[in-house]
């Protein structure tokens, strides 16, 4: 079924990820066809653009970004028919009058009801005085019986769990928690979806899903990537808030979960949230921290975390993080969960590894015979795949073992398109779908979770902080460090 009819608007209109991921995304959904038949973009930013100028942007933007190839003139120019722009400053309330006047117009002239779906794509400072603009503008709240408000908050969402409260009961006055989304990306990624299906629609996995098979479970999201241009935003933030807080701990509470009794977006987000909760509290000595220095990837020179523009030159802001930590619960104590994360390292790799334990008793010689033969690999970016290794015996050799993979990948699965997280996600928002996005409570507690290493780091900033070079594999253990590296 598609999403009632409706508008969405984007603050932060000029900005990198509406050009990036929004409206290529959006475009995708539209000639798809499923988006509604009145549908209306509507841009947001204090760029003076015109509707016409800003068309004639997105339209470049468009063939530059989107990852199905340069599209059909006739298809853009029918997409670009539905977008519009309003020029204002967002921080002056008094100009949500003209917000307000653009909306009321094209639910005019294009007929549609009072539904309104706001995403906020502008940094994370701006997001309170957005949120009390569109009260003081009486935007908010449905006038028509049948009407509705949504509010998409992109991440960071706070920046300790203090911040992400305030921030919280902020929004909460002004929306209701079932109209505030807050976007965490990576769950609109098909194979983290896919977790769930993995696990509970196979027996086969499930049953094995437990402290009793599992040694550990890794999840890394490494990347060849540095700051791109983000060096302001990155400097407040570093790997602990950009990616632990959020992708990661999303990630591991899809691995960790039990089953919900029903596929109902409250029933997961409470499973979620239970596994948050029983998280084991860090400590500072179960986090690495790095950050890279100058190096070189194929003979090419990249310059230092340092040297990247908008960064302090003494800059203790970690690019890499390590750690391991446990769920104090029936299923998974004494496991250990690690995370690494980083960028500019020598490949980007985004993947779950299920480490199975060995077997009790090693009857054969080869590779298995230290570790286990049984890995399951979840491959999360593209091109998505899962993997399930196990040992075989070595053809002609005596009962020599070797692991072998047995690989499906998804892009074999033929004429299938595979949406884009953004795409899935908008869908979601705009049906009222919250499954996917991050409820207050899982939220505070992942701020919970990391707020002692958030504190530690800013009360000793350099203590602890390794270097590694720009296209390597990132640090390299040192000392009693060698345990949180040891998944590597
Ligand atoms: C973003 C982070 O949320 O996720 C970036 O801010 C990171 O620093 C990005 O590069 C990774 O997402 P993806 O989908 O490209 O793997």
């Amino acid at each position: 079924m598609k999403p009632d009819n409706h508008i969405l608007i984007i603050f932060g209109a000029s900005g990198d990820l509406t050009k990036r991921k929004l409206l290529p995304s959006l475009f995708e959904l539209f000639d798809r066809d499923m988006l509604p038949e009145r549908f209306v973009v509507l841009g947001v930013a204090r760029t003076k653009f015109t509707g016409e100028g800003f068309r004639k942007e997105q339209r470049e933007n468009l063939k530059r970004f989107l990852k199905s190839g340069e599209p059909a003139d006739k298809t853009l120019d029918s997409f670009l028919e539905r977008v519009h722009y309003v020029a204002l400053d967002t921080d002056d309330a008094r100009e949500y009058r003209l917000l307000a006047e653009k909306i009321a117009e094209i639910r005019r002239t294009e007929d549609i009801p009072d539904k309104l779906l706001f995403y906020l794509a502008v940094p994370p400072q701006n997001y309170e005085r957005i949120a009390d603009a569109l009260r003081e503008t009486g935007l908010n709240r449905a006038q028509e019986e049948r009407g509705w408000r949504r509010i998409i908050v992109e991440k960071p969402f706070g920046s300790s769990l203090e911040t992400a409260q305030r921030l919280n009961r902020h929004l909460c006055s002004i929306f209701g928690e079932d109209e505030i989304y807050r976007i965490d990306h990576f769950l609109g990624k098909e194979t983290v979806q896919n977790i769930l299906v993995l696990r509970f629609a196979n027996q086969i996995f499930e049953s094995l899903w437990n402290r009793n098979y599992i040694e550990s479970i890794e999840i890394r999201a490494e990347e060849t990537l540095g700051i791109e241009n983000r060096g302001k935003y990155y400097e407040g933030a570093g790997a602990l808030r950009d990616m632990v807080q959020n992708h990661l701990m999303q990630l591991m509470g899809f691995v960790a979960m039990e089953a919900p009794s029903a596929f109902d977006a409250e029933l997961m987000r409470d499973e979620v949230a239970k596994v948050f909760r029983s998280l084991h509290p860090l400590s500072p000595a179960d986090v690495i921290r790095g950050q890279y220095v100058a190096g070189e990837v194929d003979g090419k020179p990249l310059p230092a975390y340092r040297e990247e523009q908008g960064v302090n030159a003494d800059s203790t802001t970690e690019t890499y993080v390590a750690m391991r930590f446990y769920i104090d619960n029936w299923r998974w104590g004494g496991v250990p969960f690690y995370f690494y994360t980083g960028k500019r390292l020598a490949k980007s790799k985004s993947e779950i590894i299920i480490h199975f334990k060995n077997v009790p008793h090693r009857l054969f010689t080869g590779m298995c015979t230290q570790d286990s033969c049984n890995e399951l690999v979840l491959k999360v970016d593209a091109p998505e795949s899962i993997s399930l290794k196990f040992g075989l015996k070595v053809p002609g050799s005596f009962f020599e073992v070797k692991r072998v993979s047995m690989d499906f990948a998804y892009d074999s699965l033929c004429n299938t398109y595979i949406a884009n997280a953004y795409e899935r996600l908008l869908l979601d928002a705009m049906q009222g779908d919250s499954t996917l996005y991050t409820r207050t409570d899982a939220l505070e507690l992942s701020w919970r979770f990391i707020d002692p290493i958030v504190r530690a780091w800013a009360e000793k900033p350099a203590e602890g902080l390794v270097f590694y070079p720009a296209g390597s594999e990132g640090p390299m253990p040192q000392g009693d460090q060698g345990d949180v590296l040891c998944a590597k």
